[in-house]
């Protein structure tokens, strides 16, 4: 293989015996980080675009099986915020500079279309230059349609794998991979800004399953790619296995640059959680976003998706002016805007054509 990685990057034509290649070695990473890094500088100079993150209910009608709030799991407590209490949580967003708030949650059947516009159009009055991203999870395709036209802008659904079988092994019978995309092209075909994604490492993933989750965003085109290394939850069928490997996460987020020059790619939660640096990393790694938790304090424990969640610190919100310190730190700069993709997908292949 072509080890000049940053020559591959140009064409962003990489097959699957070289993408199958960077995966599996160390070899190429100091390349490929760079290369990544290079191409997101080139997109969006030194900004990084914060979101934040208010984790609505933990109250899920699903129950997949690798997630903490799966409906099976009898040891959570369950929540969920009302009007107020979200409301309050973007007032606190807005004054530390956040201008897109996720509405993030558990596919809770209290939030009806009707109560989720309301909240929607309150938001939108009150925060004008405000983007919201709803991430709630598989609704009818008139809901999203709804909620876009209530003032939604960004849909948030992972796709978590893209290969069929192994999809039927993460989720319970009745969840079916085909209905999952089906579901992200009326997200799209609606108007919203889509994010898709899946986990690095969760249990029976293969190296060919990797390859078809790039190959299957190649066709989505998102304008937002989220990923994180599975994280295993001890009251969940999947609780003996092995997390997802921090070097192979990072070696996909630079590979989704490559891929997506466009595309916003946050260092999630996840990827913090297993590396003390791992936000730092993500971004090294071409990353160009970070999620604080927005959600009060209270409920914060609560919304456990895997064991040892960071949720304070400068992964919470208060702690936001020590994350912009250590993010320019890192030779970053916090962008006090919505951060929206700023070209339609189709135009992705055109950083390379500049570059050459
Ligand atoms: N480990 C890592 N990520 C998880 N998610 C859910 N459970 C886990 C876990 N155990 C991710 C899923 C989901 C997102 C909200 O959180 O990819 O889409």
């Amino acid at each position: 293989m072509d080890t000049r990685v940053e020559e591959l990057a140009r064409c962003q034509n990489l097959d699957d015996s070289a993408l199958l290649k960077l995966m599996g070695t160390d070899q190429y990473d100091a390349q490929l980080f760079a290369a990544a890094d290079a191409v997101r500088r080139r997109v969006y100079g030194r900004d990084v675009y914060l979101r934040g993150l208010i984790e609505v209910s933990n109250i899920c009608r699903n129950n997949c099986h690798y997630c903490g709030i799966r409906r099976g799991n009898r040891l959570v407590k369950r929540y969920r915020l009302n009007y107020e209490d979200i409301l309050a949580c973007c007032t606190t967003g807005y004054a530390l500079n956040f201008r897109t708030v996720v509405l993030q949650g558990g596919e809770d059947l209290i939030h009806t279309d009707e109560w989720l516009c309301a909240l929607i159009g309150e938001i939108k009055k009150r925060y004008l230059d405000c983007a919201i991203t709803l991430s709630l999870g598989e609704r009818p395709a008139a809901s999203y349609q709804a909620l876009f036209e209530a003032g939604a802008d960004r849909y948030l659904l992972r796709h978590e794998t893209a290969d069929a079988g192994h999809y039927g092994r993460l989720h319970p019978e009745g969840m079916r991979l085909e209905e999952r995309m089906r579901h992200l092209w009326e997200l799209k075909a609606i108007g919203y800004q889509v994010g898709s994604g899946f986990m690095v490492g969760s249990p029976y993933q293969r190296p060919e399953h990797l390859l078809a989750d790039l190959r299957f965003l190649q066709e989505l085109q998102p304008a937002m790619i989220g990923i994180g290394p599975f994280i295993s939850h001890r009251d969940t069928p999947f609780k003996h296995f092995a997390n997802g490997a921090l070097d192979l996460t990072l070696r996909l987020i630079a590979i989704l640059r490559l891929l997506f020059p466009y595309a916003l790619i946050p260092a999630t939660t996840a990827l913090s959680t297993i590396a003390p640096q791992g936000r730092e990393m993500g971004l090294a790694a071409g990353a160009n976003v970070v999620m604080p938790n927005l959600s009060p304090l209270a409920v914060r424990k609560l919304y456990t998706l895997y064991d040892n969640k960071i949720c304070t610190g400068e992964e919470a919100a208060e702690g936001v002016r020590l994350l912009q310190r250590q993010i320019e730190a890192a030779g970053y700069r916090i962008a006090v805007h919505r951060g929206d993709a700023p070209l339609l997908p189709e135009r992705q292949g055109e950083i390379y054509k500049i570059t050459k």
